[in-house]
């Protein structure tokens, strides 16, 4: 049986990930954040030295082994779930996604991957690109500032410094970025639901899509 896929789409922190994972556990559900394969994308090209900028460089993506075992992501053997969260991946992350030929190959291993059993899937391409076809698309959004405050309180609850007018800055550039290149930019399905989350809290998100999932079944 090929499972429920459901695609949850939306820009730099508007809880994508968070939210999927929670609904993957409340259902016992396999969730991928194509977001952390991106960035493993990007980890890798900085340690090999490449120059970002020649999409050729990324030929190395022919024998490296990005994937996912128990929500932790690794490349080849390594456990990168920390490594990606830096802040030169987050710098180069829009460069890197925005290649056609990095697209492919990821967008390769994503349809894979969303194969077998129940899947929530997070990204910027996932209802439009990655499962045309999915059972259900949502697209989350949240005011800038909100989507701020939030990228800011995580930095600090880890400990890590962090300034709200530089996180508005970083997030705004990355949507520019995210919208506006060639291949795939983020924008939202026909048949997407959009779901403004800047006054839910985490709880009544991941309960309303539950509810979205019940009714498409
Ligand atoms: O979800 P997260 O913010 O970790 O994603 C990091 C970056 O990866 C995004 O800013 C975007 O450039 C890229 N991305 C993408 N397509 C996806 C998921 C992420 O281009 N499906």
């Amino acid at each position: 049986m090929p499972g429920y896929k459901l695609a949850i789409d939306g820009p730099a922190g508007s809880g994508k990930s968070t939210i999927s994972s929670l609904i993957a556990k409340k259902l016992g559900w396999t969730h991928i954040d194509t977001g952390a394969m991106y960035r493993a994308v990007t980890l890798q090209a900085i340690e090999l030295n490449i120059d970002l900028n020649n999409e050729a460089s990324y030929h190395f993506l022919e024998t490296s082994n990005i994937h996912y075992d128990n929500n932790r992501i690794y490349i080849d053997d390594r456990d990168v779930t920390e490594a990606i969260r830096n802040e030169a991946v987050t710098n180069n992350v829009s460069l890197v996604s925005s290649f056609p030929y990095v697209r492919k190959k990821l967008v390769e291993l994503q349809k894979n991957a969303a194969q077998k059993g129940n899947i929530v899937m997070d990204g910027r391409d996932i209802g439009t690109v990655v499962l045309p076809n999915a059972d259900l698309k949502i697209f989350l959004t949240a005011n800038v500032e909100e989507r701020a405050q939030r990228r800011h309180n995580e930095q600090l609850k880890k400990g890590k410094t962090s300034e709200m007018s530089k996180v508005i800055e970083d997030i705004l550039k990355r949507d520019q970025k995210d919208s506006t290149r060639k291949e795939s930019p983020l924008r939202i399905a026909s048949d997407a639901i959009l779901l403004d989350t800047t006054y839910l809290t985490i709880e009544e998100v991941v309960n309303k899509i539950i509810e979205l999932t019940d009714k498409k079944e």
